[in-house]
């Protein structure tokens, strides 16, 4: 075991935990009148500041890296052109408070769809093969939030009590927060958003007709969801939202033509509705309305100039104004929301990910509260729907998940979008597993050891140094929370195996050294040794050791791949790709599996990876127009001679991710 350091993470956890003080004068104010108590409320909000890491970077040209890496404004994004989008992997608890310290009062628009039930919110399908879709089974299934609903809505609500405080901090004074959630919980984050924002401060309780009626005997058919809208103050960004005109519409009331390329025409009332004494007078021969004309003199006479009145030749008929079609910007949009449909099975938009918004919903959100170039979060992004309308309308953007999943989807949709700006892939890594053994009481060696030993159904044993369980007569090593596991570590292990005359073990760790799976199967069966290596879950920090059965350890998926040169030119061509933890693939999924390359989902290549950061240079996935997977990637021109590192990132079907190290020549 290496590395381990957790006194460091409790030193700086103490030292940057505060109580914070308006929050609590807010909360503790009795002028505030009304507000929400439950068991279980938060008295404080931790603001925990941990380093982000950057674990892949998107459609970034190496020029521009080159020029920003010697750059001393890298890193101070809100100020300088270095900006890039980012798609952050963790819990949005962490995720937020580490962002506070670059981004506070800097975003202007957050919305969120947390998980409101217990449903299905974690389930997704996967394409097999080119062109079938299935529904992923149980197993595959995450449920991450059973946690925040195992002490129902009061855990619930604690969990979104502390998001809402850091979302408040996080937007700008003219910022503010769109909450999409259902009818079971609105009334009571209503509540939680008056106290954190001020009652005053909520400007909408939008409802979206999300379905049409299932026609229920005995109760209302449930059809909407609820969208609470809360500003930080009372100058904020709005740009009225309007709702385009139907086409049914528009053909029945802009029946008349004059042919003068002004296009179709409704005509309108020009007489005042109220007694305009100064606008009764007769105009070209047609006698004055009772109560007045609605223009004066000199418009009525300009805006016949421009042709706009049409003059009927018997006078005793009234004149009436020429309101073009061309000129109709949509009926205003109220607080009920029912032109826009649900993400249907078939639509083009559709990821795969059950609880995936309309794009329309989020394109009115953002064009309503945010101007081109404003910062757009999104910390429950799922498949990530905000992120890809704030990229479509040129917004900048940050998107946050703990799914694998969910980070997975939103990458691929966010490539789909032609010309989309580099963004970053982040996450807090070590830090964030040292936070977790640390709040989870595993900050002593043993117990961690243990609890892992427990979600691996393994057993605890003693007396060695570097085997730490045995699970069906294999021996268990566990890697560090805070460092990759080492080739040199494993040789250490397979050290002690041979002293002690045991044949076979699993590693299990949270990262792993660069070409470590390369070579660890060989120098193991040369060794006459049988040695794994199983990547440990995400979700274990999500869950609780009772869960472990919703919990699961991949072993690394084996690559096979050819790099071929021609000239100053490399391509990568992949040969083969397996699941060793076959067991673990549904049945119904192994059966339409009938080639090696159905269970990779998507792949990418850094043809000359260096800084630790893998740089995403060529990318192939499948999409609905396109469902066969390329396995030779484009030619790469190098620009130098000179012997360069290739790393081929691969995610299969299940979301999870494998790497691979090559070299190519170039003489
Ligand atoms: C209802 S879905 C969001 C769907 C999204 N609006 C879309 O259009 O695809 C909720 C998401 O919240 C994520 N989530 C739940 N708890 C979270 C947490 N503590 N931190 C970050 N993400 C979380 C889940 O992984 C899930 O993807």
């Amino acid at each position: 075991m290496r590395g381990e350091e957790p006194g460091i993470i409790a030193a700086a956890t103490q030292a940057r935990k505060k109580t914070d003080d308006a929050f609590r004068h807010q909360t503790d104010n009795p002028a505030m009148g009304v507000r929400l108590e439950w068991d279980g409320k938060p008295k404080q909000v931790e603001r925990i500041s941990l380093p982000f890491q950057t674990v892949e970077t998107i459609n970034e040209s190496r020029a521009t890296r080159e020029r920003d890496e010697g750059s001393l404004l890298r890193g101070d994004g809100m100020r300088d052109d270095s900006w890039r989008n980012l798609l952050i992997w963790g819990d949005n608890k962490l995720v937020m408070s580490s962002l506070l310290k670059e981004f506070a009062g800097h975003i202007k628009l957050v919305y969120i769809d947390p998980p409101f039930d217990t449903g299905t919110d974690f389930s997704f399908r996967v394409d097999v093969g080119d062109d079938i879709l299935t529904k992923a089974p149980s197993i595959l299934e995450e449920h991450a939030y059973r946690d925040t609903w195992r002490g129902g809505r009061s855990s619930y609500l604690a969990m979104m009590y502390v998001r809402i405080v850091l979302i408040h901090e996080l937007l700008s004074d003219d910022g503010a927060l769109y909450l999409h959630c259902a009818p079971n919980v609105s009334h009571y984050l209503k509540v939680v958003c008056d106290e954190i924002f001020g009652a005053d401060r909520a400007l909408a309780e939008i409802v979206w007709k999300r379905v049409s009626g299932h026609g229920d005997a005995k109760r209302w058919s449930p059809v909407h969801e609820v969208i609470l809208c809360y500003t930080k103050s009372s100058n904020f960004v709005w740009n009225p939202p309007r709702e385009a005109l139907t086409d049914e519409y528009a053909e029945g009331k802009y029946v008349n033509d004059d042919g003068d390329g002004r296009g179709p025409y409704q005509l309108d009332n020009i007489t005042s509705p109220n007694p305009r004494p100064n606008m009764t007078y007769e105009w070209q021969g047609y006698p004055s309305p009772p109560k007045g004309w609605r223009y004066s003199l000199a418009t009525m006479n300009e805006l016949d100039a421009e042709g706009r009145i049409h003059k009927p030749t018997d006078k005793t008929k009234r004149p009436r104004l020429k309101r073009y079609l061309e000129e109709n910007e949509g009926r205003l949009v109220d607080d009920v929301w029912t032109d826009i449909p649900p993400v249907n099975s078939q639509a083009l938009e559709r990821s795969g990910y059950d609880t995936q918004k309309p794009l329309a919903l989020l394109d009115r959100i953002i064009e309503t509260a945010t101007n081109s170039g404003d910062l757009v979060a999104d910390l429950f992004c799922g498949s990530g729907t905000t992120a890809v309308a704030a990229e479509r309308l040129d917004r900048r953007w940050i998107a946050c998940d703990l799914g694998r999943f969910a980070i997975h989807t939103t990458r691929k949709r966010l490539l789909n979008i032609p010309d989309c700006q580099p963004f970053e892939i982040r996450n807090l890594g070590s830090y964030e597993r040292q936070r977790w053994r640390q709040e989870s009481g595993n900050g002593a060696l043993r117990g961690y050891l243990d609890t892992i030993l427990a979600f691996y159904r393994a057993e605890s044993i003693e007396g060695f140094q570097h085997l730490h369980g045995r699970k069906a007569g294999r021996m268990v090593h566990i890697g560090a929370t805070d460092a990759p596991v080492t080739i040199d570590e494993a040789e250490e292990v397979m050290d002690e195996l041979a002293d002690n005359g045991i044949e076979s073990c699993d590693i299990l760790g949270w990262e792993w050294e660069m070409g470590l799976h390369d070579t660890i199967g060989e120098r193991a069966r040369r060794r006459g040794l049988d040695v794994r290596t199983l990547q440990i879950p995400r979700e274990v920090m999500e869950r609780t050791v009772q869960e472990a059965d919703a919990v699961r350890f991949f072993e690394l998926a084996y690559v096979d791949l050819d790099v071929r040169r021609q000239r100053q030119e490399g391509k990568v061509v992949l040969k083969d790709f397996a699941i060793p933890s076959e067991d673990l693939i549904p049945p119904q999924v192994r059966e339409q599996i009938t080639r090696w390359s159905d269970l990779i989902d998507y792949w990418s290549v850094d043809f000359d990876h260096g800084d630790g950061v893998f740089h995403n240079e060529w990318q192939a996935y499948r999409t609905k127009a396109v469902p066969v997977l390329a396995t030779e990637s484009d030619w790469h021109e190098y620009p130098k001679v000179g012997t360069y590192a290739i790393v081929v990132k691969i995610i299969d079907i299940f979301g999870n991710d494998t790497t691979k190290l090559a070299e190519v020549t170039i003489k």
